[in-house]
């Protein structure tokens, strides 16, 4: 047994315990033209760096995140420095935030073995995430259920939740998705909060109601199981997914390059070791797949949502290029009005623009290949916040977020709904 245990250890380090980054700490780079976002990629070109850009240069010149382990900092500090580069430290101790994270999940956990209930203000585990989708289903038999669109890598099912109110199969419907990029955990709390409301809520308000009388909504809150599974168990911060390329030692595929929209063109990496990875074809991650041909197979979806963190940002296609789409100022009249729908709540601000106009070209992403597959009302997310906490959020956010969202997920389903075509 000992023996057993010692080889383990010595072969594969990582299965031992997850990932620590004490002393790590995460910068924010103010860039203010040209000639410093060239500084700044010299940086992110330096691989012995390590560096994990938490928000990259982006068109609108927000500032960028960056996690700089403890064995960098001086030499990035010296960089900076001698760049004249503004910079300052937003996350002094990672590790630190991390344990804070981790204690109070499992404090949570220990209250709901014991009441029951699932504590929508906490972050879950997927297991608990399933087992709560389940129960929504049970709670509300006539309106919601519980479908399974084929399984992860690992093999781990995937499940979206449906809520119908018609008889018939293929009503007009609405796409929800969330957690494609694993570490992004306010994104699959939103969307679980988010399923409660919807049954709560109909049959109550209106709007809900209304939009539920015409179309179909199927919410995926785990849109990458096995990243997800990995965030709790080995690295809090993976994004990817963990499928394993023939040739590589690097492991997973960014899941949101890998549609088929303009794959493999600009603002994605053909090396499987960077954490915008294309994969080797498009649809090659059977969790991409799995949603692709569920949405091809029932050939009447209408509105497509993709949620993702941090940065506050609410956005339509194009991605992959600066073109306009041809609605697209349709979509940004939509957009507008989530916006000022979901700030009406409690201020929060969110800027509105195409994904490439706003943040940075991305080839193969969700919602190019959703319009372009004739899903007009099609957007995508950066939940909060802007990078105080960036993906580690904490959780008394989590209602906070998930209310504000929900004015704006709200605000476009009902466009949606009086808008079919
Ligand atoms: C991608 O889309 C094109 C048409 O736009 C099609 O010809 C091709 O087969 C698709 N590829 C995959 C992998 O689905
Ligand atoms: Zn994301």
């Amino acid at each position: 047994m000992k023996w057993i245990l010692l080889f383990g250890a010595l072969i594969v380090p990582s299965i031992c315990g997850r990932e620590k980054f004490s002393g790590d700490q995460v910068f924010r780079i103010n860039v203010r033209n040209g000639d410093e976002i060239s500084k700044l990629n010299e940086l992110m070109k330096s691989d012995h760096l390590k560096l994990n850009f938490w928000k990259s240069p982006s068109t609108l010149g927000l500032p960028v995140d960056v996690l700089v382990s403890s064995a960098s900092l001086q030499p990035v500090t010296v960089f900076l420095q001698s760049q004249g580069l503004d910079y300052s430290v937003t996350i002094e101790d990672l590790q630190a935030l991390l344990d804070e994270e981790h204690e109070e999940m499992q404090h949570n956990e220990e209250q709901e073995r014991s009441n029951g209930n699932f504590n929508y203000g906490a972050y879950h585990s997927l297991e608990a995430i399933y087992r709560e989708m389940d129960s929504i289903a049970g709670d509300f038999p006539h309106l919601a259920s519980r479908v399974k669109i084929g399984r992860s890598f690992e093999n781990r099912p995937m499940y979206v939740l449906k809520f119908s109110t018609g008889k018939g199969s293929q009503r007009p419907a609405i796409w929800l998705n969330a957690g494609i990029h694993s570490r992004e955990w306010i994104s699959q709390a939103t969307a679980m909060w988010t399923a409660r409301k919807i049954v709560s809520d109909y049959g109550k308000d209106p709007a809900v109601t209304s939009i539920l009388e015409k179309m179909d909504i199927f919410l995926l809150p785990v849109a990458n199981p096995d990243g997800y599974v990995y965030t709790h168990t080995q690295n809090r911060l993976w994004r990817k997914t963990r499928s394993h390329h023939p040739g590589s030692s690097c492991i997973g595929v960014d899941p949101n390059r890998n549609w088929n929209a303009s794959f493999a063109g600009g603002g994605a990496s053909d090396n499987p070791c960077s954490e915008v990875y294309h994969g080797p074809h498009a649809n090659s991650e059977v969790e991409v797949r799995s949603v692709v041909d569920f949405i091809q197979e029932h050939g009447n979806f209408k509105c497509f949502v993709d949620l993702h963190s941090y940065s506050q940002l609410l956005m339509y296609p194009y991605a992959y290029t600066d073109k306009k789409a041809p609605d697209a100022d349709e979509l940004d009249k939509v957009a507008k009005r989530a916006a000022k729908a979901l700030a009406s709540l409690s201020g929060t601000r969110y800027h509105v623009g195409s994904i490439c106009s706003t943040v940075y070209k991305a080839s193969g992403s969700s919602t190019d290949w959703a319009y372009e597959n004739g899903i007009k009302y099609s957007f995508t997310f950066e939940l909060r916040d802007t990078g105080h906490y960036g993906f580690l959020l904490p959780a008394n956010q989590i209602i906070p977020t998930a209310k504000e969202t929900w004015l704006g997920l709200k605000t476009i389903m009902q466009y949606a709904r009086d808008h079919l075509y």
